[in-house]
């Protein structure tokens, strides 16, 4: 088989034959061979196994068909190599042992190192890169989202002490977004060394801000993150997160080369609002899966005709999949955008 290349056209805006899509969570619990392997090892323990972790990686690219795999692993990971103690707690998400609050908290915090204590992520990453036969997506958390669970110390819906340090501690919260950015570059940068052949930035809880406060205590350092990783020569794709509709206008200047996009923003409004500068991914709403398999197919193709009028567009969700998906589904889903997409083109 050759090696499938439809998704980095895509982001570099360059004609395809058909849609590639991926899912945002492909990984995961929906999977009953995933849910299997869960039994006997957590997140973590199988993100220390790379063996393991690249064949969870694998499962859905060879199930679902999809035309990218993203790495088994969690945001939360590089932060264990800076200094924080952190689980992976079934059904609540990333818990942090010490919290970070104060200024001592923040100069505690060490650079990352990445090829001593995250060397597990980069075999992984190497082994992938010999398997594979659709590109690597590898990722990291942006420091927004990734401050978020340090300062709270667990998943917030308020966001209250993040807020509370960015509007009550502006010169702490600037040193945070500094020490967070450059941990993002260096895993990143090794990330690429070790195969990576996509990249991305995952800000999902960064709609919480007003756009202007966005600019202010955000932005500087996701522009500062794209433009230090511009030397390197692979797509990346900054995504917003959820609600990040009104931040669009704000991120036209930053060196990425896609954007994700929720399902609250038309795929057409998605690239207005970012100045037709970027290839846009996404934006089905994942709950949609719930539904019979035509409705689904009914509001892919609304998603597909609107994305296939330019060159530079990737069929994703608006958010990651959850575990009552069905696999069934999502197989055919694939399928349909597959060959419904390629007539669209071909039109
Ligand atoms: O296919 C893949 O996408 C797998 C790789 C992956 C995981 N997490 C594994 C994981 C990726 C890309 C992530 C990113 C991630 N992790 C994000 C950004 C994407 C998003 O959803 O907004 C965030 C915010 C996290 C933090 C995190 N990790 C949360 C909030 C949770 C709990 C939520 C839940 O679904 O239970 C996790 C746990 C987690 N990370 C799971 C997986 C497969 C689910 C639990 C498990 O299977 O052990």
């Amino acid at each position: 088989m050759t090696y499938n290349d439809r998704f980095i056209r895509a982001c570099n805006r360059q004609e395809v034959d058909q849609l590639p899509v991926w899912y945002m969570r492909q990984a995961g619990r929906y999977d009953p061979e995933y849910r299997k392997i869960k039994e006997n090892y957590s997140l973590l323990e199988i993100c220390r196994q790379p063996e393991l972790a690249a064949e969870v990686t694998l499962m859905p690219v060879r199930k679902l068909g999809v035309d990218a795999a993203i790495l088994y692993s969690d945001i939360m990971n590089p932060v264990a190599s800076i200094g924080i103690d952190f689980d992976i707690v079934k059904n609540i998400g990333p818990v942090i042992d010490n919290p970070i609050r104060t200024a001592q908290d923040i100069d505690r915090l060490r650079p990352i190192d990445v090829e001593g204590d995250l060397s597990h992520i980069l075999e992984t990453i190497r082994i992938l890169d010999r398997e594979l036969e659709v590109p690597l997506i590898t990722f990291a958390g942006a420091p927004f989202t990734i401050a978020s669970y340090l300062i709270e110390g667990r998943p917030s819906k308020s966001y209250i002490r993040t807020k509370g340090m960015m509007y009550g501690e502006p010169e702490l919260w600037h040193r945070l977004m500094e020490k967070l950015g450059d941990m993002v570059i260096e895993y990143v940068k090794a990330h690429v060394r070790s195969g990576g052949k996509a990249f991305q930035l995952f800000d999902s809880w960064v709609g919480a801000l007003s756009p202007r406060d966005f600019q202010t205590f955000v932005l500087p350092t996701i522009t500062r993150i794209f433009a230090e990783l511009d030397e390197l020569d692979v797509p990346k794709i900054y995504f917003p997160g959820v609600s990040s509709g009104e931040l669009l206008p704000t991120l036209q200047q930053i060196q990425a080369d896609v954007i994700g996009l929720d399902w609250r923003v038309s795929i057409p409004e998605g690239r207005r609002r970012t100045g037709g500068n970027f290839a846009v991914q996404g934006n089905l709403d994942p709950y949609v899966l719930t539904a019979p398999m035509e409705v689904i197919k009914e509001h892919a193709k609304l998603i597909i005709d609107e994305g296939v009028i330019d060159p530079g567009f990737i069929f994703n969700l608006g958010h990651g999949l959850f575990p009552e998906a069905s696999l069934d589904k999502l197989r055919e889903l694939t399928e349909f955008i597959h060959t419904y997409s390629a007539e669209a083109i071909a039109r």
